[in-house]
């Protein structure tokens, strides 16, 4: 355990939304949070509390978002985003979208995606972001099992979209369309107000059997994001505010756009993918006050320490990191060079919002993702399910329920199920260690999942793309540990008869997943093998032989 980490006190003469950790956390109601944000009809609408709310209480002109791509840039102001979600959201009415069904979004981090989201959600309907690098499988599957009725794209995405594949799919909108498409007027408000329960949004994500699978998230979960947004991103009236996640993964959406807006922040929104000296002009430009980022980026951009000579980063003043493990390392370069803690973030796609965190006012020990959320209670558990004393080794879980929590696993009771197992108690998959004074400590997952760059990867859906390909027999994929990306995805395989391994042929197979599924779940390492170890009696593919190959090579190294 790090707690040996020289740990890093709060910074003086600042006040932050949260200012005693301990004494909120004793006077905490999620009820009392939750009254705001519900209506007097006893109904709620997530898009109206993220968006109209804030054009009615007359900040209408204030700079909702700056939009960057390479030179281009674009700014808009609360009022032209609502507008803009009511011509969406009308558009969608006139083709008939109804409350529940399912419409998804498949486009580029650009204004109009997060405008389709709220759109979307506006109206009652079920919003589907999908990750802007899918591939064709990915889409497919994703939309085909929730039965999705509607896709936001535009006319160059829509090429990695097999509409023949996918029956339940009505009507394809183009981005580049809608805005001159007209509208029938809608009798009354565009907005549709629903029950705290209802769906608000659904996102795929890997475990470490089977396809991905549905997360639904009800617009209870808008009272967790606004709270969260509040007091961990710390986000006040004059701050910009950059979430460097596509709103196809659950940071991208809750803290790219629900969080912050709920708080009226102004938000950055940047196009393209990652380049370290674009970031940090980035927010030299624009003057980000608010930085939210990954542990992968942040190891990329202490490799490129030159680029700090060049551009002005003194306008941050408050740094978060979430979805893998953040080094004690790269927490001191931070505070070095930088003069910012980062702040560790602890949530799942299925949490729907934080539930580990460092809150800003708070002591920070590197090594550790900081302590439960007010409301939130952490439990380290053996196999039985029962509390294990502090110090100790276990499943990392946390008590039912909180509003972020998610409704139903699509389709799937049992998956549903299984993260109960314990009466009480969510069970996150993840190993962890909790200290005396609260601290958690992560270890590892505590089944196949890979995470690379903090992008959930499932094992199963790798394999069953690989043994697609005409040379492969069998296939075993990993997660092999990585100095920059956390992991990277390694897989296992063995050949057919009649082929032999060549270069180019694991280039062919690597580029065969990539082309299908998605360039981030594609192998980065193939190696072939005469056989892949498997268990003796049902012959199942033995993951964590091959992992533990990987991790002692590493060692021996
Ligand atoms: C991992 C992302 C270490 C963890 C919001 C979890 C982390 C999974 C951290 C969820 C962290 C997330 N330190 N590991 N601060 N945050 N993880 O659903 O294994 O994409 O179970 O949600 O990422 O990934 P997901």
């Amino acid at each position: 355990m790090s707690t040996i980490n020289k740990r890093i006190p709060p910074l003086k003469n600042s006040s932050y939304n949260l200012s005693d950790y301990k004494k909120i956390r004793e006077g905490f109601s999620w009820n009392d949070i939750g009254k705001d944000f519900i209506q007097k009809n006893g109904k709620v609408n997530a898009a109206y509390e993220t968006i109209d709310r804030h054009v009615e209480e007359g900040y209408g002109d204030k700079i909702a978002l700056h939009y960057v791509n390479g030179d281009e840039k674009q700014t808009y102001t609360f009022k032209e985003v609502k507008e803009k979600t009511d011509h969406y959201a009308q558009v969608l009415k006139n083709h008939g979208v109804k409350k529940g069904d399912r419409v998804f979004v498949f486009l580029p981090k650009t204004p109009d995606c997060y405008v389709s989201i709220l759109a979307i959600i506006k109206i009652g309907a079920i919003a589907g972001p999908l990750f802007e690098a899918f591939m064709q499988e990915a889409v497919k599957d994703r939309i085909n099992d929730c039965e999705g009725t509607v896709l936001i794209t535009d006319k160059e995405m829509v090429n990695r979209v097999p509409q023949d594949e996918i029956p339940s799919l009505e009507t394809i909108l183009f981005v580049e369309d809608i805005e001159s498409l007209p509208v029938k007027a809608v009798n009354g408000d565009v907005v549709e107000w629903v029950d705290v329960e209802d769906g608000l949004i659904i996102h795929y994500t890997s475990g470490s059997t089977g396809k991905p699978k549905g997360v639904l998230h009800a617009h209870r979960a808008v009272v967790h994001h606004y709270i969260s947004g509040k007091w961990v991103l710390d986000i006040k009236d004059d701050d910009v505010y950059w979430c460097t996640s596509h709103p196809g993964w659950v940071t991208g959406s809750v803290y790219g756009l629900f969080a912050p807006w709920l708080n009226r922040a102004t938000i950055v929104i940047q196009g393209g993918r990652f380049k370290a000296e674009d970031w940090y002009q980035l927010i030299d430009e624009l003057n980000v006050t608010i930085w939210y980022s990954a542990p992968t980026a942040f190891r990329m951009l202490l490799n490129q320490e030159e680029l700090l000579e060049k551009y002005d980063l003194s306008s941050l003043r408050h740094v978060l990191s979430v979805g893998e493990p953040l080094n004690p390392e790269v927490i001191y370069w931070a505070w070095n060079k930088l003069g910012v803690r980062i702040h560790d973030t602890w949530w799942m796609t299925e949490t729907g919002g934080h539930l580990i965190v460092n809150f800003p006012s708070e002591e920070i020990k590197p090594g550790s993702m900081g302590r439960a959320f007010p409301g939130i209670t952490v439990g380290i558990l053996d196999e039985e399910g029962k509390e294990l004393p502090r110090g100790s080794i276990g499943q990392l879980a946390i008590r039912t329920p909180w509003p972020g929590l998610m409704k139903e696993i699509w389709g799937n009771k049992e998956k549903f199920a299984n993260y109960f197992k314990y009466e009480g108690w969510y069970l996150s998959g993840d190993l962890a260690i909790q200290d005396e004074e609260d601290y958690v400590f992560f270890q590892s997952r505590n089944d196949d999942m890979i995470n690379s760059s903090g992008e959930r990867i499932g094992p199963f859906e790798v394999e069953s793309k690989l043994i697609e390909h005409p040379a492969v027999r069998e296939a075993g994929v990993v997660g092999k540990p990585d100095p920059i990306q956390g992991e990277i995805v390694k897989a296992f395989i063995t050949l057919r008869t009649g082929y032999v391994e060549s270069k180019e042929l694991l280039e062919e197979i690597r580029t065969f997943v990539k082309s299908n599924l998605a360039a981030h779940a594609a192998p980065k390492e193939i190696e072939i093998l005469d056989e892949l170890p498997k268990t003796k009696i049902s012959g199942k593919i033995l993951r964590r032989e091959l992992k533990e190959r990987e991790i002692e090579i590493i060692k021996v190294k």
